[in-house]
């Protein structure tokens, strides 16, 4: 088999990658090692950058995101027992973000695809990549293609396929973890709430106007069996506590702990393949920007497989990495120091001065509050 370009890996960066191709006559075949059910229950993030839902809505894929999305102009930092509101969309330009999962957005590209009758192959492991002959190796034989679209995560083959030597890895990990829940109960506030709390952080956001997904650092060690219901309630109930509102509970329909990493690879490319989203960086989930990223990498990389395949030259083919790796790093950063703030991180008493600080700061001044709102809706200088 041969084609255009081969797309390792089914989830948001792969399949928006592809699609953004189908849009512009370029052909390719997506793999998938899990099966499709997987691909569309798997619970992640979920909050979509007005670029993210714009570049989607180009793409012709935001007809239910435009429907259910629920769009914010804020988001509520609580420390101290009190809680700031933060008006994003004022200090940002009026841009806003949209509340919408990750999951959903996953399900609409899929169907998009399907209906389009373009290649998506479940259930194929890829074996192996050949970064210099443009080859994927998996359980069905060999595909070759003129570029290849390493799009499988973190722990995908394709970024291990690439020489000894060529790739530098920065990375960090924090001495915590997110357990997660998904419970059917409306919000109990109409905006996000990102909570610095002695007990450690908590973060209550949601899903739709039934079902709200919240979040509390836990131990990395730890596993969902370590975290029974009542103690996640307990949990959250403590961290995010304020005088004259309650948190209503509801049955807990899913839940998984979150490991935290920083991770960038550089570069983002190496002969015929390109690594796109998660398989070249990971950021701490406090900012929101892993999918945003994700999305992000797939438009630049289409846009210069746009000029490459049109007679345009490889420059921005050659430029792919940099033309990245600048939003990238600005994305780590600001994820670095949004975890750096709110995460009890040990005994420090000074560390623990240093965030009430910085959070009183945020909340009080209206240049640091800016600062925050255009990276949090994402930064159009970068895009
Ligand atoms: C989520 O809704 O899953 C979510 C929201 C904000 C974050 C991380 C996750 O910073």
């Amino acid at each position: 088999m041969r084609t255009q370009v081969g797309i390792v890996g089914a989830g948001p960066a792969g399949l928006t990658l592809a699609r953004l191709l189908e849009r512009t006559g370029i052909e390719s075949v997506v793999l998938e090692d899990r099966t499709r059910d997987y691909a569309e229950q798997r619970i992640r993030a979920g909050v979509l950058e007005q670029g993210t839902v714009e570049l989607l809505r180009d793409a012709g894929v935001a007809e239910r995101l435009d429907r259910e999305g629920i769009v914010h102009g804020g988001i509520h930092l609580q420390f101290d027992g009190e809680r700031h509101h933060v008006p994003l969309s004022q200090l940002a330009g009026g841009r806003s973000i949209v509340i919408y999962g990750q999951t959903e957005v996953v399900k609409d590209l899929i169907a998009a695809r399907l209906e389009s009758a373009l290649p998506l192959l479940f259930e194929t492991a890829v074996e192996s990549v050949d970064p210099e002959r443009g080859v994927i190796r998996h359980a069905g034989g060999e595909l070759e293609c003129d570029v290849i679209a390493g799009c499988d995560g973190f722990h995908g083959v394709c970024r291990g396929s690439v020489p000894d030597g060529v790739l530098q890895i920065f990375e960090r990990e924090y001495p915590f973890g997110w357990l997660g829940i998904l419970a059917e109960v409306a919000p109990s506030s109409d905006e996000l709430v990102y909570a610095h709390h002695e007990r450690g952080f908590a973060l209550l956001s949601l899903r739709s106007p039934e079902r709200s997904r919240y979040y509390v650092q836990c131990d990395p060690a730890d596993v969902a069996e370590d975290w029974p219901d009542n103690r996640v309630w307990d949990e959250l109930r403590a961290r995010t506590a304020l005088d004259g509102w309650t948190l209503e509970e509801g049955p807990v329909l899913e839940k998984g702990v979150t490991p935290m990493r920083s991770f960038v690879t550089e570069p983002m490319q190496h002969g015929r393949l390109f690594l796109v989203g998660d398989a070249a960086h990971i950021v701490p989930p406090t900012g929101a920007k892993g999918l945003n990223l994700a999305v992000a990498d797939a438009r630049t990389l289409a846009e210069a497989l746009v000029e490459w395949y049109g007679g345009g030259g490889r420059d921005h083919l050659d430029a792919y990495s940099e033309t990245c790796l600048r939003r990238v790093w600005r994305a780590e950063q600001f994820s670095y120091w949004m975890t750096s703030m709110l995460h009890r991180t040990g005994d420090d008493p000074f560390e623990q001065r240093l965030q009430l600080s910085q959070l009183r700061y945020v909340t009080s001044s209206e240049a640091a509050a800016t600062s925050l709102a255009e990276n949090y809706v994402g930064l159009t200088t970068m895009a």
